[in-house]
């Protein structure tokens, strides 16, 4: 066998030998248990604190806005993907009912146009309408910015909810 190919041999065993060192050393000792990833990671995922309450939950106390969205085009969507994770809120709410709510309750309202471009802004890389075939749905898109209407008296961008109203647009 001529020497280079003998050299070539070594070479590959070393890198052999070093990867079966370090996949022992490495690897998290659950891994491979019950399947082709880390066991702990289950138990892991489990103890994170519950953030989200769905929108059932939130149609208890916000029945007119559930009405409203549910017959117009957002019915698809939930209503903390615009508003954020609302369990404390939902849990504890209540109690300011008359009042006004403490900051750490209070939820985001995404009335700025950036927010509402994250779903809508069109995008070269995308098909003009995304057909949504689990939700059944048309996204539709726009271009923020020709979509871009100016109040006159102010010279300042409408905000996208000045026409639309987010739960029924
Ligand atoms: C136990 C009743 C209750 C539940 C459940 C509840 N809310 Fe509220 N929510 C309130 C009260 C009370 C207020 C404050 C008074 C008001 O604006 O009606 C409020 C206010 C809000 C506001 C306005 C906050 C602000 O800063 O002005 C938003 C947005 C909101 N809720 C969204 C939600 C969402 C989303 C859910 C579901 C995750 C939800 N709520 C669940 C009672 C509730
Ligand atoms: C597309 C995003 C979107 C979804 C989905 C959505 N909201 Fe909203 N919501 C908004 C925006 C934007 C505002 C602020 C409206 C404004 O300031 O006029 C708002 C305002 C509110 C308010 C405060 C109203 C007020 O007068 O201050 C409540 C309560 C609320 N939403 C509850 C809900 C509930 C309950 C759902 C689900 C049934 C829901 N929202 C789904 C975007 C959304
Ligand atoms: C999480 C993604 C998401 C966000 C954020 C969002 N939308 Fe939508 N929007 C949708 C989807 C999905 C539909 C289409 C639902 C269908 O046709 O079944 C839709 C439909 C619409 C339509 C109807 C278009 C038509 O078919 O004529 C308008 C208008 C609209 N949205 C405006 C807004 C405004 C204004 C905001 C910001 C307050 C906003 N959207 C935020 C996902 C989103
Ligand atoms: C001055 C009022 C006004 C403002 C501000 C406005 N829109 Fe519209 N929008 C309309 C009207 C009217 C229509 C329906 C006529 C049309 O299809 O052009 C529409 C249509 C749409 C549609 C459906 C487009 C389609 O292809 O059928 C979407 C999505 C939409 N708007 C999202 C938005 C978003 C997101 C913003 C903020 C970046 C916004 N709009 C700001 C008035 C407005």
């Amino acid at each position: 066998m001529p020497q280079h190919i003998k050299r070539l041999i070594g070479a590959f065993a070393a890198v052999l030998i070093l990867f079966l060192i370090m996949q022992l050393v490495l690897r998290p000792s659950s891994f491979g248990k019950i399947g082709h990833f880390r066991a702990d990671a289950i138990p892991e995922n489990k103890m994170k604190p519950i953030r989200y309450a769905g929108s059932d939950k939130c149609t208890e106390c916000h029945e007119d806005m559930a009405t409203d969205k549910a017959v117009g085009f957002h019915s698809v969507l939930q209503c903390e993907v615009c508003h954020g994770p609302g369990l404390k809120h939902a849990k504890y709410a209540n109690k300011f009912k008359d009042g006004e709510l403490p900051d750490s309750l209070k939820l985001h309202k995404p009335d700025e146009r950036r927010e509402c471009a994250i779903c809508h802004q069109l995008n070269a890389a995308r098909i003009k309408i995304v057909f949504d075939t689990i939700n059944n749905s048309m996204l539709k898109q726009i271009d923020a910015l020709k979509h871009n209407p100016v109040d006159k008296r102010t010279n300042e961008k409408l905000k996208c909810i000045d026409c639309h109203n987010p739960h029924q647009p």
